[in-house]
């Protein structure tokens, strides 16, 4: 099992009927290849987490980065997994409201626009996010 996380930049101004269709289409195509994962956008900076087999994911993210929606694409993980954290989202969707106030705290300390600066630390706080999103979406289901 295989993941890569990486954080980008809007190119332009994302409307809600944009990020859907965007939404939309990402999750069809991560259905018929098993590919599972999150997709957080918030200030016009999105983070992605891509979970599945290694092929699976190079193809979809060589997709991704050619992809002239965003830009600024910095990988922040890209390697082998245990198991997956979002087992039952073809991509789960994070927008600004569904983030709770320690979700946000911890998103504050990332730096989007430099975030290769302090990776390490970044990247504990990403995990730590995506841990208690994975764990508010198994409560749910
Ligand atoms: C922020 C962002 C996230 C994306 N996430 C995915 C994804 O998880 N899976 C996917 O197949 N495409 C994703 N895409 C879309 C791809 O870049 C690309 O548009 C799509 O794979 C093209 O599919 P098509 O060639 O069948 O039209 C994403 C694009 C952006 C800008």
């Amino acid at each position: 099992m295989h993941s890569l996380i990486y954080c980008s930049r809007e190119s332009s101004k994302m409307s809600e009927d944009k990020l859907m269709a965007l939404l939309k289409k990402a999750r069809q195509k991560n259905e018929g290849c098993n590919v599972t994962g999150m997709l957080l956008y918030r200030n016009g900076f999105f983070l992605q987490c891509l979970e599945g087999a290694y092929d699976d994911i190079k193809n979809i993210f060589s997709n991704i980065m050619m992809d002239n929606r965003h830009k600024m694409i910095t990988i922040l993980f890209n390697d082998k997994i245990e198991k997956r954290i979002f087992p039952q989202w073809t991509m789960d969707f994070i927008k600004e409201e569904d983030l709770n106030s320690e979700i946000i705290e911890n998103l504050k300390k990332f730096d989007f626009s430099n975030p290769v600066n302090s990776q390490e630390e970044s990247f504990d706080l990403i995990k730590k996010f995506m841990f208690v999103r994975s764990a508010k979406n198994q409560q749910a289901a």
